[in-house]
Order: C-alpha cells, then structure tokens, then sequence
C-alpha cells in the first residue's frame, strides 16, 4: 500500500502538537481527519492545511472521553476516507493546578477522561478498522510528567502515566498483528497548552531541561512521523523521550 493511501485521525487536531503533526503527516503523503472538541477550529485548522480541499484533511467534532462521539466521527472518517490506518491521540488537558490535597474531584477526574479515558476509546475503536487495513500505528501523547509526577499537577502526571501503561498493554497485545502502538513523553513544548500552567510551574518545569529549551511542535511531529511509519517496524509499547535532555530512563 502507498502512503498516499493511508488515512489518519489525529484527536486534538486543532491544537498546537495534533496540528503540527497532522501537518507533517499530510506532507508525508496521509489524508487525515482532525477530532476535536472545538470543532470550529478543527475545521479552520483543516482548511489551512489543505486549502480547503475536504478529501485531503476534514476537521471534525469529536469529544474524545464520550463513546458515542468518538463512534460517530469514526464513523465520519471512515465515510469519507474509507480507511483508518494512523491514530495519534493528541488530546489533552493539564488539569488543576493544584496539589493532590487540594484537587476537587471533579477537575481531576475530567483531567483523567481527557488524558487517559480518551486514549482508550479511540484506540479501542481504530483497531478493527486497522486490522482490517492490514496496517495500524497508534502515537500516544503522554508526557514526562508520566514518569516523574510533576508537583501540583498530580492529576495529569497519573493520567500520563496511565497512557504510558495503557500503551504497554496494547503493544503486547497487538505485537502478533501489523499494529504498532507506541508513546512520546515530551517535556516542555512550545503551544497553548503552556497557557494553562502557571508562570511559576513553567518556569520550574524549562529549568530542568539541560538543553534549556523548550522543544517545538515540529520536533514532536517528526517524532510521531516516524512512528506512525513503515519503518518504526520494531518497536511497540515503548515510551520514545523528547526532553532536551532531561529524562534520564
Ligand atoms: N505542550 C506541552 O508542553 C506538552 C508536553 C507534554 C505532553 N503534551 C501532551 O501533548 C498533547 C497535545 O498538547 P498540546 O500542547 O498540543 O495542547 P493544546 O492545548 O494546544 O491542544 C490540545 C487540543 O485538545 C483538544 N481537546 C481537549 N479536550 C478534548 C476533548 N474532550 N475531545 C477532543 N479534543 C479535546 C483541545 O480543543 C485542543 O485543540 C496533550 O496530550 C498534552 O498533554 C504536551
């Protein structure tokens, strides 16, 4: 199969790291649909980038930690592109900020749900139609918060860790199939996602980077590129570092 027939959802599409690898990987050659909550922006992102040419890139409505919304815009996808091959599960929210002894349960189980519970609904439902592909790749967002746990943001750094896990799990399973599920755990990126955090936690998080930087959505996206490629062959269930240095496991 050539890349020009592949297809990939990519939640959060209208985001700063969703966008930019939905961009990387319509470069590559992939049609893709755009999921996200805001779907007036997902819209707008999908325009931009395939100038208004709807059987490249689609934006669609998507809530990612509701099951009949994830079913409904595969359904979407799958009529209009046929195929789903690539699932990047981009989604996310940092949640409060707040110590765990001060997080009301709300925030932190939505925190939960669009971190985690997303990541298991929409993998749960690309499989099949992989399978039948005869191709899949799932890119996981997680974050380095998932391995170290983060102060103040313990809400997030359980859900990243979660994916981390979850994406342990779906690798074992799947390792006798043509699916490969893999995850990045990026330290600090450059998008709105850092208008969440505090000045006082960001400032915290970019002093503990040895590259003293901030990495960029297009670092992500070439990432991601690769894993969602041919050539990641090898590799499933593992957690690939972008962290300037800063991981040191
Ligand atoms: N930016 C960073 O520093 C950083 C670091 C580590 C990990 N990450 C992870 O990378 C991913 C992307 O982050 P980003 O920086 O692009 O964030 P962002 O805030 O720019 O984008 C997140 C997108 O997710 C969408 N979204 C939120 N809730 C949703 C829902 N319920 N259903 C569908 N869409 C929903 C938002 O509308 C937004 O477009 C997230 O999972 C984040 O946790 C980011």
């Amino acid at each position: 199969m050539s890349v020009a027939q592949r297809v990939a959802v990519v939640t959060g599409g209208a985001g700063g790291i969703g966008r930019a690898i939905a961009a990387r990987l319509q470069r590559d050659g992939l049609r893709a649909a755009l999921w996200d909550l805001d779907a007036r922006a997902a819209r707008e992102a999908a325009d931009a980038l395939s100038n208004g040419r709807n059987d490249v890139v689609i934006g669609v409505h998507a809530d990612v930690t509701d099951e009949a919304s994830v079913a409904a815009a595969l359904n979407t996808t799958l009529d209009r592109f046929g195929a789903l091959h690539v699932l990047i599960n981009s989604a996310g929210t940092t949640g409060p900020i707040a110590t765990g002894a001060d997080s009301a349960l709300g925030a932190w189980q939505r925190c939960i749900d669009v971190n985690l519970r997303s990541v298991f609904l929409c993998s749960r439902a690309a499989v099949k139609p992989m399978l039948d592909a005869g191709f899949g790749r799932i890119v996981n967002l997680a974050s380095i918060a998932g391995k170290e746990g983060n102060p103040s943001m313990s809400a997030y750094s359980a859900a990243k860790a979660g994916v981390i896990a979850f994406t342990k799990s779906m690798g074992k399973e799947l390792a006798l199939t043509p699916v490969r599920v893999n995850c990045i755990a990026p330290a600090v990126i450059e998008t709105p996602l850092l208008q969440q955090m505090t000045d006082d936690a960001l400032a915290a998080s970019l002093a503990k980077i040895p590259m003293q930087r901030a990495g960029t959505a297009d670092e992500v996206a070439n990432l991601a590129a690769w894993l969602a490629s041919d050539t990641c062959s090898f590799s499933t269930g593992a957690t690939f570092d972008l962290s300037g240095g800063r991981a040191t496991y």
